[in-house]
């Protein structure tokens, strides 16, 4: 496993994770480190390539990020991006100016397809055989105000825009490119296929990282370090912890135990679709405890209203019933979490833009449980990585493409105090609209789909379900959606009586990253159904708002 990697060499920007995933994308395995990291570490990881991520600085500026000419000395082929184009002309000689205006958003783009960077993009221009040039159009996105005014010597321009001379750069005897924009956001929309052209082309990557071989690498690497250890995992039923469990339990069997505390927070049936999988009789050969510990939280919550004070109450509970379970079970060798790349990443580890979002991580480690080690069998990959894993083990596809649903659960969406009655409101609403959204996406699949993918099930491989379920999705297809209960009661009419019932808020948002986003465009008429069933079927509600805010000014969660 890994034996080729490429390195993501991060200089700040925006966009960094995403680089290293459309890498992963084409196959090739690739880490991201910050551009303090030390030359020598750099050669010792042997990289098959080096990109040079964006940034926010301008490269000419004192103190601003930088890197080694001898970086670009290593006979590793080196691919800058943005800030790292200009970068590379910087440290070799060219020259970096600001320019006089800044250039943002979707710009044409002119290409020489002769170069190996742009081999197979665009469309050729009319009459360009007869006037021996290869050059072709496509779209970029660009978002700079410094660029490229003088070419490093042994560098020639091989794409341009209007303003741009040089909007990408080669120097093909030393294997060194530059790219002004940003081949990696799905605005240039032939941009992954020049990340191929450099990691499987110009790096010469076979092409090696693939979820099926990490999968029966994991196992048997699980296996040698465990031995005959025990190992508890904590699952909470979503995404990471189900396809950990998932992977721990064919590599150890019943040496591995989970607990799943269901908190009385989750969504309608959800603690019995996670024991349906993990439990006694499921597709898994592990010790599943569910603790049911519903009573316990509302308990703990009643009369509590102020947001920060309801997660804080939760996480700890959480912690609390964990260490029970785990004092019962006695000392075990390993600890496991469904830790993710992005989260190693973010925490600062790998590399530069640290962003920490400590409420998202429920309450640290417990401190009473005994074990010796922590074991983190996906610390290495993104979460569509993690899906397709899941696939592959096995694991339901409802569970595999899960949205994401915070720690503290229904609890936060819940304005102000968390009752039982107040949570069964929640969940049906709740589970009336996820089942009419989800009909209306099957609906629309079915329409505009071929045949193959038009279906569900049997005889689809892992990529075309994944495809099926993350590529193909009408343009309104929320990232993630809920309802929540607003704490505001109202007077409505129902059968000719006055009703004082609860306003039910649904809220769908579309993000790439969930740290901003926009409200999803549901039509009209899926929600107009889903209206209409909450208020003929859900006890206690009178009336449903849609939330229309975006993220900022808002928050995807409403607590
Ligand atoms: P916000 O509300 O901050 O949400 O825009 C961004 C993403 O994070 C999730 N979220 C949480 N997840 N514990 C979690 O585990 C939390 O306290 C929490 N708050 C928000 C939210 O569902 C969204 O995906």
């Amino acid at each position: 496993m890994k034996k080729e990697k490429v390195l993501v060499i991060d200089f700040g920007g925006q966009y960094n994770q995403l680089v290293a995933r459309r890498v992963r994308e084409c196959n090739v395995y690739c880490e991201i480190y910050s551009y303090k990291t030390p030359l020598e570490k750099i050669k010792e990881m042997n990289p098959k390539g080096i990109i040079l991520t964006g940034g926010p600085s301008s490269c000419y500026e004192d103190g601003a990020a930088t890197c080694s000419p001898e970086l670009f000395e290593l006979g590793v082929p080196v691919l800058g991006l943005c800030y790292g184009a200009q970068l590379m002309s910087h440290v070799l000689g060219g020259k970096v100016e600001r320019a006089a205006n800044r250039e943002y958003g979707k710009t044409d783009l002119e290409v020489d397809t002769a170069s190996a960077l742009f081999g197979g993009v665009g469309s050729l221009l009319p009459y360009a055989s007869m006037l021996q040039k290869v050059n072709a159009k496509t779209t970029c996105w660009m978002s700079h105000f410094d660029y490229i005014s003088k070419l490093a010597p042994g560098f020639k321009s091989v794409a341009h825009t209007g303003s741009t001379p040089v909007a990408a750069m080669e120097n093909t005897e030393k294997n060194l490119y530059g790219i002004q924009f940003h081949p990696e956001v799905l605005h240039t929309p032939e941009g992954s296929k020049m990340l191929f052209n450099f990691v499987r082309g110009i790096c010469g990557c076979a092409g090696d990282w693939r979820m099926d071989t990490f999968v029966e690498d994991s196992i048997r690497q699980i296996k040698e370090k465990v031995g005959d250890g025990k190992v508890l995992l904590a699952l909470s039923g979503g995404v990471d912890s189900s396809v950990a469990a998932g992977l721990l339990s064919r590599a150890i069997g019943k040496q591995l135990t989970c607990v799943f505390v269901d908190h009385g927070l989750l969504r309608k049936d959800e603690g019995d679709e996670v024991e349906a999988v993990f439990g006694n009789g499921g597709q898994f050969d592990l010790n599943f405890i569910r603790v049911n510990a519903q009573e316990r939280y509302y308990g703990k919550l009643a009369g509590v209203s102020e947001p920060e004070r309801k997660r804080k109450i939760i996480g700890e509970e959480f912690i609390r019933v964990f260490e029970e379970e785990a004092q019962k079970i006695g000392a075990v060798d390993f600890l496991a979490q469904g830790t993710i790349y992005p989260d190693v990443v973010e925490s600062g580890l790998g590399g530069e833009s640290a962003v920490i979002k400590s409420h998202h991580n429920v309450g640290g480690l417990p401190d009473f449980v005994d074990f010796k080690e922590i074991i983190e069998p996906l610390r290495n990959l993104f979460k569509d990585e993690v899906r397709k894993a899941g696939l592959q083990l096995g694991i339901p596809e409802k569970l595999v493409f899960r949205q994401p649903f915070p720690g503290p659960g229904l609890g936060i969406r819940i304005i102000g105090e968390v009752t039982a009655e107040k949570v069964k409101i929640v969940q049906e609403a709740d589970a009336i609209y996820r089942e009419e959204v989800a009909k209306a996406a099957e609906q629309w699949k079915k329409e505009n789909l071929s045949d193959r993918f038009g279906e569900r099930g049997e005889g689809l491989s892992v990529d075309e379900i994944f495809s099926r379920e993350r590529e193909f999705n009408p343009s309104w297809m929320p990232d993630q959606y809920f309802a929540a209960l607003t704490n505001m009661r109202s007077v409505g009419v129902m059968g000719d009586e006055r009703t004082y019932d609860y306003a039910v808020a649904l809220r769908a948002v579309r993000t790439v990253d969930f740290m901003t986003a926009e409200a999803a465009e549901i039509p009209f008429a899926v929600l107009q159904t889903v209206m209409s069933r909450i208020i003929n079927e859900v006890r206690g509600v009178n009336r449903v708002f849609y939330d229309l805010t975006s993220k900022p000014p808002g928050t995807i969660e409403m607590e």
